[in-house]
């Protein structure tokens, strides 16, 4: 199949521009477009076979469902049985924005859509081409994240096309994302919000607007337990995983400095071709081996936008070892680390002042 790829400036475009876009969801095919978070592979989520398309282009697990993407709040009332009370207040609060949130789903959405369970999960993106899209083709758009399944999520229009170029009717490239990592997903099916993918809306961010929230297990765990089973059938599988091996090293900055320069060190001596993810606070402290900086510390919004993109060039490079930096798990920086925990196999080192352990 020949993907067609068209450019839409997010800031200046005419709904006319979508049109052929809108066409292709309405008779049932696949677009990729930008959200504010990451690129989604859109289909309509109300028809199964388009939805099935999604799954065969992504090589996706067909019990890891899709999230729903609306442009007004009255969809929740043919999508869902019952909008509870703090899905309410929290879409008042966060939407159009990247926050999802699981109900009980009505007899109009397919099992193919919600990957067999009788739940659905559904976000109304800001990102205007997104939205547009959804209103101009009169659709809910069922869209997982534009990669091929396991991949660092896309957040430019070339990861996507790396990725999709062939599979696909179509491609919108609407330029680099704001946000760069997915949205939160919360649970609203049960007493009390519950979080079962950190993202961009923090917890104390839901906090201020429902009171207390819990969190899935699985989002606190620090190593791989078989023996949970999360609650979001995606958060099981190995995923946004660069070709080369990830470790996280962890302690005092300068104890990380040192160890992830020895082991780059090591490394390189052997041979390998070997990766750094340095701030821009610490790029300099690290002498050899390919280093790039995600970003600043004095700002975690930089981190996470930098995060699947270093992840992906690192990949075109031909990284074997990639040694990388941690950040606290609190506020924005627990999506971060959710995420590269992922990415490395919860792969990590902790590191003493005294030297690597
Ligand atoms: O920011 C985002 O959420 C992006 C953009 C495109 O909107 N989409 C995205 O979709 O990240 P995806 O498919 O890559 O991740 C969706 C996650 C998966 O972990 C899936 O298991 C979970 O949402 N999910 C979907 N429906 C669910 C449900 N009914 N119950 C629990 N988890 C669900
Ligand atoms: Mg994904």
């Amino acid at each position: 199949m020949e993907t067609k790829i068209i450019k839409i400036d997010k800031n200046n475009f005419k709904e006319e521009e979508l049109k052929e876009a809108a066409d292709i969801l309405k008779k049932g095919g696949l677009v990729a477009f930008p959200t504010e978070t990451v690129y989604g592979l859109g289909a309509d989520g109300l028809n199964p076979e388009a939805s099935k398309k999604i799954y065969e282009a992504k090589g996706r697990p067909s019990d890891n469902p899709l999230i729903l993407h609306i442009a007004n709040i009255a969809a929740l009332e043919e999508l869902t049985v019952e909008c509870p009370e703090m899905g309410l207040k929290l879409a008042e609060a966060f939407w159009p924005g990247p926050l999802t949130m699981i109900f009980k789903k009505s007899k109009a959405v397919p099992y193919k859509t919600t990957g067999g369970l009788e739940t659905v999960a559904i976000r109304m993106p800001s990102h205007p081409i997104a939205y547009e899209l959804i209103r101009k083709s009169g659709v809910y758009i069922a869209a997982p994240s534009a990669n091929i399944s396991g991949r660092p999520s896309p957040t430019m229009a070339e990861h996507v096309i790396e990725d999709m170029n062939g599979r696909i009717e179509m491609i919108i490239d609407g330029g680099m994302v704001d946000i760069g990592l997915e949205s939160t997903i919360v649970d609203v099916t049960g007493d009390v919000p519950t979080i079962l993918r950190p993202g961009y809306i923090t917890a104390s961010m839901l906090e201020a607007v429902v009171g207390t929230v819990n969190f899935d297990k699985v989002v606190l765990a620090k190593k791989a337990d078989a023996n949970i089973v999360p609650k979001a059938p995606g958060m099981k599988y190995k995923h946004y995983a660069p070709k080369g091996d990830l470790t996280i090293l962890e302690g005092s900055m300068e104890a990380v400095i040192q160890g992830i320069n020895e082991c780059a060190a090591e490394k390189l001596s052997k041979g390998f071709k070997v990766g750094i993810i340095a701030t821009d606070e610490t790029f300099s402290r690290y002498p050899q081996g390919l280093v790039k900086s995600i970003g600043t510390r004095k700002d975690e919004d930089t981190i996470a936008h930098g995060l699947f993109q270093i992840l992906r060039e690192f990949d075109t490079e031909g990284t074997e070892y990639i040694y990388t930096e941690s950040f606290e798990s609190k506020q924005l920086g627990q999506a971060i680390m959710n995420r590269l925990l992922k990415a490395a196999g919860y792969h990590i080192i902790k590191v003493h002042d005294t030297g690597l352990l």
